[in-house]
């Protein structure tokens, strides 16, 4: 695999094999402490940034190699009107990989065309964010220890929200999924996904804006972040914000062994209350994010 843009650039089967590595990496990280010596990953972060940046740079510096890179647009080049094309080609000479987050939906496979070094996406625009989903699906995997029989519910901004297209897109692959698609009218699943994913795929789905409605039949709930910076309107987003807030009294009904997600950052839509509850496993999933992206980061330099 010469670059990650999409979710799909990467079979299930190559999934799983990240998953058992990232797996073999939580048991064993010394085994692969020097395994990226005097390889060098470059962050061109575009976009703000905490867990994706950060968890990149602790992979890469938990496997022996070296970061360099930016983490907003106005300290590189960008500001004075360089192409992404041209500050990936310059980035390609001083590093072996380069990860990038871009607000502009497209901008990492474009930059992979002319790039001499593996791209990562690290999020473009409201299009995808596949490293997100590989956290996601190790995360299901060591919570469920399966990516099978789940009845997914995505709440929030699934209009925008790049985690949950390349979630759904991902979980279309494994058998006997359901999605219980959760948001307000302005903010569902865009029609592209509906119609190349969930039909193409004959997967089952059901959309409401009612986050109670269906809690009882779900085994994953992934909330998210109505997404303030792709709004044309402040107005709108004022509005949507705070549509769905989980707290306590909406998981009554829930399952036990419920599994409630979130990619982070978190503003109104999580009460705090419910970090206490033991179905409450996003902090847990973030740190996932580091062992997945090290077995990545192996799997794209060709290192065994
Ligand atoms: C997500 C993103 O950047 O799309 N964050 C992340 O990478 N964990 C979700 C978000 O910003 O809401």
């Amino acid at each position: 695999m010469e670059n990650l843009i999409d979710i799909k650039d990467l079979s299930p089967k190559e999934i799983d094999k990240l998953i058992e590595v990232a797996k073999d990496i939580m048991q064993n990280p010394e085994k692969y402490s020097e395994k990226c010596k005097h390889k060098i990953m470059a962050t061109l972060f575009f976009e703000p940034s905490t867990r994706t940046r950060l968890s990149f740079e602790s992979a890469m510096l938990g496997l022996g190699g070296s970061v360099l890179g930016f983490s907003e647009a106005a300290s590189s080049s960008a500001s004075k009107g360089e192409s992404v094309s041209d500050t990936t080609i310059i980035v390609g000479g001083y590093s072996d990989i380069i990860v990038m987050r871009h607000p502009k939906e497209g901008a990492p496979l474009v930059a992979s065309m002319k790039s001499i070094v593996p791209i990562i996406n690290a999020g473009d625009g409201g299009h995808n964010h596949p490293t997100q989903t590989l956290t996601d699906l190790l995360t299901i995997s060591c919570l469920k220890n399966r990516l099978d029989n789940l009845t997914i519910g995505l709440c929030g901004d699934l209009k925008f929200g790049r985690t949950v297209h390349s979630l759904i897109t991902a979980m279309s692959r494994y058998k006997n999924i359901k999605f219980v698609l959760i948001s307000p009218d302005e903010l569902k699943v865009p029609d592209y996904v509906k119609e190349e994913i969930l039909d193409k795929n004959n997967i089952e789905y059901v959309e409401t804006n009612d986050i109670e409605e269906y809690m009882k039949d779900l085994d994953i709930l992934y909330m998210t972040r109505v997404q303030k910076e792709r709004f044309f309107n402040e107005e709108d987003y004022i509005r949507l914000k705070d549509y769905y807030i989980l707290n306590k009294k909406k998981l009554e009904n829930a399952k036990k062994d419920l599994s409630v997600l979130h990619p982070l950052p978190r503003v109104n839509e999580i009460a705090t209350e419910v970090d206490d509850d033991p179905r409450a496993c996003y902090f847990e999933q973030a740190r996932y994010g580091r062992f997945i992206r090290m077995a990545l980061i192996l799997k794209m330099l060709n290192i065994k």
